[in-house]
């Protein structure tokens, strides 16, 4: 599936679609890119959580084509480099990185660099949305997106700390 890009944005309409198109793009290539971590991931509480994100990536994907049917736009993937970049830094990783308890860490904080960037994409598209005066129609599926991946961010970050995660981490610091 291709992608478009960009010209010239001179309202914030055309910045909001524009937004909204990236997050588009970004959240198709994550359900692919969840879906390799599960695989990969050799912890299986990350895998399990790699994978349960997946599935919600995918209402991630289907809640903004609703936004763009109540906007009465085709829904459009448009290049967003923040996404390509993450994605260019995983393959790095998992180029460099042959331990597999240092990869599923590595993972670890890439997943939740991934949601940070995405509750900050819901939020600027949620303000824009409100600046412009569009309805709950549209709002609605940005803030379940948002929530969502917020209460992702907060798995992944007691997973850093959790007990079961202590060996793992031992192995990767040995004294
Ligand atoms: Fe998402
Ligand atoms: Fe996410």
């Amino acid at each position: 599936m291709g992608t478009t890009s960009v010209d010239h944005i001179d309202d914030l309409e055309e910045l909001f679609h524009h937004k909204l198109a990236q997050m588009y793009y970004t959240e198709q290539e994550l359900v692919e890119a969840l879906d390799e971590m599960a695989i990969n991931a050799s912890n299986d509480r990350m895998s399990e959580g790699f994978a349960d994100h997946r599935d919600e990536t995918r209402t991630h994907v289907q809640r903004l084509e609703e936004v763009f049917a109540a906007l009465d736009r085709p829904a459009e993937r448009r290049e967003n480099p923040v996404l390509d970049a993450l994605e260019q830094e995983r393959a790095t990783l998992e180029d460099a990185i042959e331990d597999d308890d240092m990869l599923n860490m590595a993972y670890l904080n890439a997943a939740m660099m991934t949601e940070r960037i995405e509750m900050t994409s819901y939020e600027g598209l949620t303000t824009m949305a409100n600046k412009i005066g569009y309805d709950n129609e549209i709002k609605k599926p940005l803030k379940s997106n948002h929530d969502e991946e917020e209460s992702t961010y907060r798995e992944l970050s007691a997973m850093e700390t959790a007990s079961d995660m202590k060996s793992l981490w031992d192995r990767l610091t040995p004294s």
